[in-house]
């Protein structure tokens, strides 16, 4: 009997062996690491909201009172009928202050490997939006081919909030950068959200809170594992350890192992020392010099820089260099 699957369980048994796969390498690999978009499971992505909450996490906060002042201009820049194209759109929140500033967009597409959160944000939009299209895409941004095809004809205005963009290595920002280009056409402009460098105090405790919302994020990867991969971790021996690397101009994450253990991962037997750690996370912090660079790259132009007066954020508005 031939019985075929609803699209979405093929959909997340194809995510669940990518999954496997990335884990059993990662782990196999010195030093250890797992790629950062694995940290966003439906969990994940809640606590990521209520790190965008947290006191200590300025983030969100600035980037959203820099938006709140800057999107008539960026409206303006944009012009009306475009197309907006969000990359790792979470729960759309400062994306708010974008339709509403922008009532004859096209569609909004938002793109995100957390499917269910994806999903209750698209309905959510849709309720509170109902003259607006709403075309999610639950993709992998790193890898993603093609818009809807139902956005083609409209110029398109990317998103890329959040200060994601220090989610990616150097090079990868660069890959990305030049995917989205392609993406988003000779028409096209790109908002970035960049996390500034400043006092390296400040950056630790954003990436340490008192609450340990950052850390149960972090070991949440742990809990996934073990739901999805039969992984036998246990959460209490391992540590979130999060730290400012002036060097590199970065904040690096891992779990750390509290003792010799050894932990079975998908039919696999792991042994960890002591005080190793598995990196699953940078956040890049750039500087004026470092976000031009990076522009440049990709085969974007800076248009605009809007910062909070601080200077702790940065909103770039980039467009397509001729
Ligand atoms: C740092 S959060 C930012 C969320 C939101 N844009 C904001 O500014 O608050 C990163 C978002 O990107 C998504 N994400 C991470 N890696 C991704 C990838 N490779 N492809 C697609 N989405 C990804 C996560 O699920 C998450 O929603």
């Amino acid at each position: 009997m031939n019985v075929s699957l609803p699209v979405l369980d093929r959909v997340e048994a194809g995510d669940r062996e990518e999954f496997r796969e990335a884990v059993l390498a990662g782990l196999s690999r010195t030093p250890r690491a797992i790629p950062p978009k694995f940290l966003y499971d439906a969990r994940g992505s809640e606590l990521f909201d209520a790190i965008c909450e947290l006191p200590e996490y300025y983030l969100t906060r600035t980037e959203t009172g820099i938006l709140a002042d800057c999107t008539p201009e960026l409206a303006r820049l944009a012009g009306p009928g475009c197309a907006l194209v969000e990359f790792g759109s979470g729960s759309s929140v400062k994306t708010r202050l974008l339709l509403d500033a922008m009532p004859n967009l096209a569609a909004y597409v938002p793109i995100d490997i957390s499917r269910h959160h994806l999903d209750a944000t698209a309905a959510r939009l849709r309720r509170d939006y109902p003259g607006l299209r709403v075309e999610p895409v639950c993709a992998d941004y790193m890898a993603l081919e093609a818009l809807p095809a139902d956005v083609n004809g409209a110029p398109r205005l990317g998103f890329f909030p959040g200060s994601t963009i220090g989610n990616l290595e150097p090079h990868e920002a660069t890959a990305f950068l030049r995917r989205a280009r392609t993406l988003l056409g000779d028409r096209g402009a790109m908002v970035l959200g960049v996390d500034l460098r400043k006092v390296p105090q400040r950056l630790h405790d954003a990436y340490n809170d008192s609450a340990g919302v950052t850390a149960a994020f972090t070991l949440n990867l742990l809990r996934r594992m073990n739901r999805e991969l039969d992984a036998t971790f246990d959460l209490a021996r391992f540590a979130h350890d999060a730290f400012y690397n002036p060097l590199e101009g970065r904040i690096e994450i891992y779990f750390r192992s509290l003792a010799v253990q050894s932990v079975a991962v998908a039919g696999r037997i792991f042994t960890f020392a002591e005080g190793e750690r598995v990196h699953t996370e940078y956040s890049y912090k750039y500087d004026d010099a470092g976000i031009a660079a990076l522009a440049k790259s990709a085969g974007f132009t800076i248009d605009r820089t809007w910062t909070d007066p601080a200077r702790l954020f940065a909103v770039v508005y980039l467009e397509t260099a001729p």
